[in-house]
């Protein structure tokens, strides 16, 4: 009866929708009807091989990433799902585009896809970066600038945010991330969904996001790119799926399946991430993508003899398109009339293509204006949200004596500048800089000197280059230091030693730079190093030369503004590290969400100390704040109650300055081992000088107490719960919740 009902319905709205529809269009072409409907009726429509082609993704034009070297494809079907496009303009999109409408027989529009990484053209500070500055509202903004760009370019869908959370800075691709704590990285996460997609996915200004890379992808071994990761059910769950999930929930169209090799399950052919988890579990209604060439290379990963048994594993554990490999192209088909791939699994695939496409509006749309370069690319609102993102993710890591900032009191200092990011600006821009130019970033140089005209001497001097062995310029730098009033070191990596299959041994800066740093201290002034780097540094070695340490990360096209707005006191830093800095490598992984110790005051390294030189959370800032007493509104709370936890924060220094509060819950003990301290709430606000403002914490004890066992289900235990914030720890009781060890019914 309900099947009739609904079918009469169906027929109802057809009827309705055809009467305002020209005559003779086809249902799906019909604006007026509701996504699903559409899907329906085109999927009904469809051939085997065309399904199987919109399950298929392929390159136009030159591809930007060097990692991957693809298949010449002779000639792109005109059903072709997508295609990955390098161009800056929508001339090249639109003709291919064209072709689909009208030389496929049913004039499906193509889906163009891009890594979007940290902006198209106008390019922010690197995501890694970016979760510095804590401010979720803002690294949405720098979402919509890139998404705004890249749809009015011609693309309608990033490969972005990057959610792998990471704890080993030897992995390049720590860079993409937001970090190595599972709750900012989910809330950075639900921030770039927000920002990228909006609330209309078919605005000219909007795409689709994509969350990569599913899953696992940061616990790469010893920081190795591509190779196998160990990871239990455990931690799946605890670490690295809760970003994920909340970059579902925030609405994201499509998920990427990863290259790592998860326990023995490859990524990209994992049945129980990609289909019990996501699809199932989360009701994820849009579709996953692999990773380049990722269906092909289960072979390589022993995982399939060939590649039509690849094709066949990824599929049915849940992979609905290939990025670029071709196995489907060249086997679904053939592996459906073999019985071995079900007509439903690749209805359900297709279907959820068409539906993304749909939601996008690239059937009633599927041309991009031809809009001039000027009207859409840099425009000055656009560099101003990605120059606030540079200055708020810059750390300043250490400030002794209140060295900085440098020349307030009109002395005019001579100010030594040195290092191998003189005249290397384009390093700053980072790794997947999309069409960023690396002559578009504002110089450092330039913006030095423009921030100390009239307030310092500034003299230039070589100093050392990036690596190598050529000291021949510091002897000249050591005179230079012992002339100046203070010296300032621009130095850390370029930015092709971060990303992808940039893997570096040691995170340590290159010998050549440590001894830099050593040999000017020798003059005995004040030592200023500036960083610009894609991952956590070990500066154990040279910390102790340095009086001030400033991580400006890799900012993007802002370039130098932003530190030197930082040394001259225009800027007071206001972020916090994303990610541990250890003092070494050797200390790697390192990270403060660990488990606890069975023996905590036993099992310290002999030759360094066991603490992190820069601990998640670690940034300085030019005023002072004190933090009053932390206040619950109860000591006990049952499992559907609300705990209100506060504390005043008051600005004590002279300067207006804005301050990030986070709020860490531990349990202490509990049927799984819980991490000894979990970020759970997080708050950056102004405050001018001598300004108190109160920060608070709405506790919800299923969402921030509970925990997840190893197959994902979450439980509340009864018992000893605290909030911890700056080092001030409360005490609160759970009750009337299971006690721990009681079995748990689910
Ligand atoms: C990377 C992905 C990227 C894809 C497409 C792969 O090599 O791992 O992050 O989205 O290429 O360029």
């Amino acid at each position: 009866m309900k099947k009739l009902l609904l079918s009469a319905c169906f027929l109802w709205g057809s009827c309705l929708a055809a009467q305002t529809a020209a005559p003779g269009i086809p249902p799906y072409q019909n604006a007026a009807l509701p996504v699903e409907q559409r899907v329906d009726d085109l999927l009904d429509r469809m051939t085997l091989e065309e399904k199987v082609l919109q399950l298929s993704q392929q390159t136009l034009g030159l591809n930007d990433n060097e990692n991957n070297v693809n298949e010449a494809v002779g000639s792109i079907p005109a059903g072709i799902g997508s295609l990955i496009y390098y161009e800056e303009d929508p001339a090249a999109r639109n003709a291919m585009q064209r072709r689909a409408m009208e030389n496929s027989r049913l004039g499906i529009p193509v889906l163009f896809g891009y890594d979007v990484i940290h902006g198209f053209r106008t390019i922010s500070p690197i995501p890694l970066a970016q979760a510095c500055t804590w401010n979720t509202a803002l690294v949405e903004q720098g979402c919509a600038v890139s998404a705004a760009e890249a749809r009015r370019s011609g693309v309608d869908w990033t490969f972005s945010p990057m959610i792998d959370v990471a704890r080993d800075g030897r992995w390049g691709r720590i860079s993409e991330g937001y970090g190595e704590d599972p709750y900012a990285t989910a809330a950075f996460a639900a921030a770039a969904v927000r920002g990228y997609q909006g609330n209309d996915l078919t605005a000219p200004d909007r795409v689709a996001a994509c969350l990569k890379h599913f899953v696992g992808y940061g616990a790469s071994e010893a920081g190795r790119d591509y190779v196998y990761t160990e990871i239990s059910r455990q931690t799946l769950w605890d670490t690295y799926l809760p970003p994920y999930e909340a970059g579902v929930r925030a609405g994201a169209q499509t998920v990427m399946s990863s290259f790592n090799d998860i326990s023995g399950t490859p990524g990209s052919c994992n049945a129980y991430t990609l289909t019990e988890v996501l699809k199932e579990r989360w009701g994820f209604d849009g579709f996953v993508v692999s990773d380049w060439d990722a269906v092909a290379q289960i072979v390589a990963q022993g995982g399939a003899a060939d590649r039509k048994e690849a094709a066949r594993r990824a599929f049915n554990a849940g992979v609905d398109m290939d990025m670029t490999d071709r196995c489907y192209e060249h086997h679904l088909a053939r592996l459906v009339r073999e019985g071995k791939v079900s007509m439903d699994r690749v209805n359900d695939a297709v279907r959820r293509v068409l539906r993304v496409k749909f939601r996008l509006g690239l059937f009633d749309r599927p041309y991009t204006d031809n809009t001039p370069q000027a009207e859409r690319l840099l425009l000055p609102e656009s560099r101003a949200v990605a120059e606030r993102l540079a200055e708020e993710a810059i750390v300043l890591l250490k400030n002794e004596h209140g060295l900085l900032p440098l020349a307030t009191d009109g002395s005019r200092p001579d100010i030594a500048v040195m290092g191998p990011l003189l005249g290397a600006d384009g390093e700053l821009l980072g790794n997947w800089s999309a069409h960023g130019r690396t002559s578009e970033v504002y110089p450092l140089r330039k913006a030095l000197e423009e921030e100390f005209a009239g307030k310092a001497e500034l003299h230039f001097v070589e100093g050392c280059p990036f690596d190598g062995q050529d000291r021949s310029a510091f002897m000249a730098a050591r005179k230079a230091a012992k002339r100046a009033d203070v010296v300032l070191l621009l130095m850390g990596e370029r930015r092709k030693w971060s990303g992808e299959n940039c893997v570096r041994a040691a995170v340590e800066l290159p010998a050549i730079q440590e001894a830099l740093i050593a040999e000017v201290k020798k003059a005995g002034k004040p030592v200023v190093l500036v960083l610009a780097n894609g991952r956590p540094l070990g500066l154990e070695r040279v910390e102790p030369f340095c009086d001030a340490i400033v991580e400006m990360w890799q900012p993007g096209l802002p370039g130098g503004r932003p530190v030197a707005g930082v040394l001259s006191g225009r800027v007071n830093p206001s972020g916090k590290l994303s990610v541990t800095f250890p003092r070494s490598t050797g200390q790697i992984p390192i990270y403060y969400n660990r488990r606890k110790s069975a023996r905590p005051t036993l099992g310290k390294y002999q030759d360094i100390p066991s603490t992190p030189l820069y601990g998640f959370g670690h940034g300085l800032s030019y005023t002072t704040f004190a933090y009053g007493d932390l206040r619950l509104s109860a000591d006990s709370i049952g499992p559907e109650g609300k705990l209100t936890a506060e504390i005043t924060v008051t600005n004590t220094g002279k300067r207006d300055g804005a301050e990030v509060v986070q709020w860490f819950v531990s349990d202490p003990f509990c049927r799984i081992t819980r991490p000894e301290r979990e970020l759970k709430h997080f708050e950056k606000q102004m405050l001018r000088a001598g300004e108190s403002r109160t920060f608070s914490f709405e506790i919800s004890p299923m969402r921030d107490l509970s925990f997840v066992d190893d197959d994902g289900h979450r439980f509340l235990e009864n018992g000893e719960f605290f909030v911890i914030v700056n080092g001030k720890k409360a005490r609160f009781v759970v009750s009337d919740g299971p006690s721990p060890f009681e079995p748990l019914s689910h």
